[in-house]
């Protein structure tokens, strides 16, 4: 195992009517003056934004709103965000909804506190030093932003989806009700239950010798999620199913699992050209590239495959690794195809002619991207070629 430092410092606070709390919460963290953030309606819809805004009432916190966050997060909201955040003198963000909505939040509450055009932070040009806090009423299970480091968002202009990680963004506080999950269409489920399933395998697949804590762990969260995916499919509306799925989307990305070991995160780089070029729900997207990337990379160390294959998906253990791991892919797969997940570039609208487009855009000319196995430029033409069939 190598060597870490492990620090999560966003409080959860998890379960039913939780929301009432916020106003309480953003007090305790200093908030006087907050814009509230969140996306296409949903939350207006289902009159959380008003059981928010009545809580900040209740604590005499000030507040403004800014909605229409879309998924894959545009750069241009962030620009009117962080104009109107300087305007009113917001000293807090609240984000209320998913993964779209709390990235755009944390790229408004860097920008508020940078002179300079903020996409020079996804561009790598700038590292930031300070935020204003952010902090996260959750809506939907998938992305673990609510306490990841980490924020992704488009640039139309460019066409770029590009993302930006440290410490210094990680929510405060996220607040965590899985009653307010119960409204999310299936298929949105579903995409989100693949990306929750993609952090941990991004995490699973190591270089790393001796890892069992966290293989196990990782195991785990896969089998909760491959468990209560069907049973929230018969029942959408069943708290308890939700509740398990909400809290495997955060411990599968708040760091805990992937401690100690190296890790791989190419489908999610191989994923987030798909989702700029074709704007395709995150999940989607790496539901057709992962078990792709999964295919081509399994010679690199197919007793990992195998420990998969046996562990996860109840394949019987060979003496025939990879045979073993190649069985546990299509189990993979066969998962996704009953949650109603795309397995190749047609489902999701994605073109071969666009294959060097995308690797160009990846910026892997001339370099490897590193990884469980380094991928080189005809590496990720190959992976993405594979995804024309199942
Ligand atoms: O916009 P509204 O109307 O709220 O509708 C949203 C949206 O259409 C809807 N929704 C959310 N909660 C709902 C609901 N509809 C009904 N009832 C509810 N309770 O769901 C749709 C998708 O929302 P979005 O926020 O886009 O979903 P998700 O949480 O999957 O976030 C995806 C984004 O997160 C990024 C992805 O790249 C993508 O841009 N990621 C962020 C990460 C991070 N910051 O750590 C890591 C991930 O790997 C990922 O890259
Ligand atoms: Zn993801």
């Amino acid at each position: 195992m190598d060597n870490f430092i492990f620090a999560n410092p966003t409080k959860i606070v998890f379960g039913k009517d939780m929301e009432l709390e916020v106003g309480k919460l953003i007090k305790e963290y200093g908030g006087t003056n907050v814009l509230i953030h969140y996306g296409g309606g949903s939350a207006v819809k289902s009159g959380l934004i008003d059981r928010v805004k009545e809580s900040l009432d209740l604590n005499f916190i000030k507040h403004i709103e800014l909605g229409g966050v879309k998924p894959n997060p545009r750069a241009s909201l962030v620009y009117e965000g962080i104009k109107l955040c300087k305007e009113n003198k917001i000293d807090f963000i609240l984000a209320v909804g998913g993964g779209s909505t709390i990235d755009s939040a944390k790229a408004i509450g860097m920008g508020v506190c940078y002179d300079g055009d903020f996409w020079d932070i996804y561009s790598g040009h700038y590292e930031p030093v300070k935020t204003l806090k952010v902090a996260t009423v959750l809506t939907i299970a998938a992305a673990g932003s609510e306490s990841s480091g980490s924020s992704v968002i488009t640039n139309e202009e460019f066409g770029l989806k590009r993302g930006f990680t440290s410490d210094l963004i990680r929510p405060v506080f996220s607040i965590l009700n899985p009653q307010l999950t119960t409204t999310l269409p299936l298929y949105q489920t579903a995409c989100g239950a693949t990306d929750i399933i993609a952090h941990v395998f991004e995490r699973y697949f190591t270089n790393t010798k001796e890892v069992e804590t966290s293989d196990r762990l990782c195991e785990a969260v896969i089998l909760a999620m491959i468990n209560n995916m069907p049973k929230v499919m018969k029942d959408p509306t069943n708290y308890e199913y939700r509740a398990n799925l909400m809290w495997a989307g955060t411990i599968a990305h708040n760091d805990l699992i992937g401690m100690g070991r190296s890790q791989d995160w190419n489908s999610h780089g191989l994923e987030h050209e798909l989702s700029a070029l074709y704007d395709v729900a995150h999940g989607a997207g790496l539901a057709v590239v992962m078990p792709h990337w999964m295919k081509y990379t399994i010679d690199h160390d197919p007793i990992r495959f195998q420990q998969m294959a046996t562990r996860i998906f109840g394949v019987k253990k060979t003496s025939d690794p990879k045979a073993d791991g190649l069985k546990g892919i299509k189990k993979f797969q066969e998962f996704l195809v009953s949650i109603g997940m795309p397995l190749t570039f047609k489902e999701i609208g994605a073109k071969k002619k666009d294959i060097p487009y995308m690797v160009k855009t990846l910026g892997v000319s001339g370099k490897v991207r590193d990884g469980f196995m380094k991928l080189n430029e005809q590496d990720c033409t190959n992976i993405y070629t594979l995804c024309l069939k199942k």
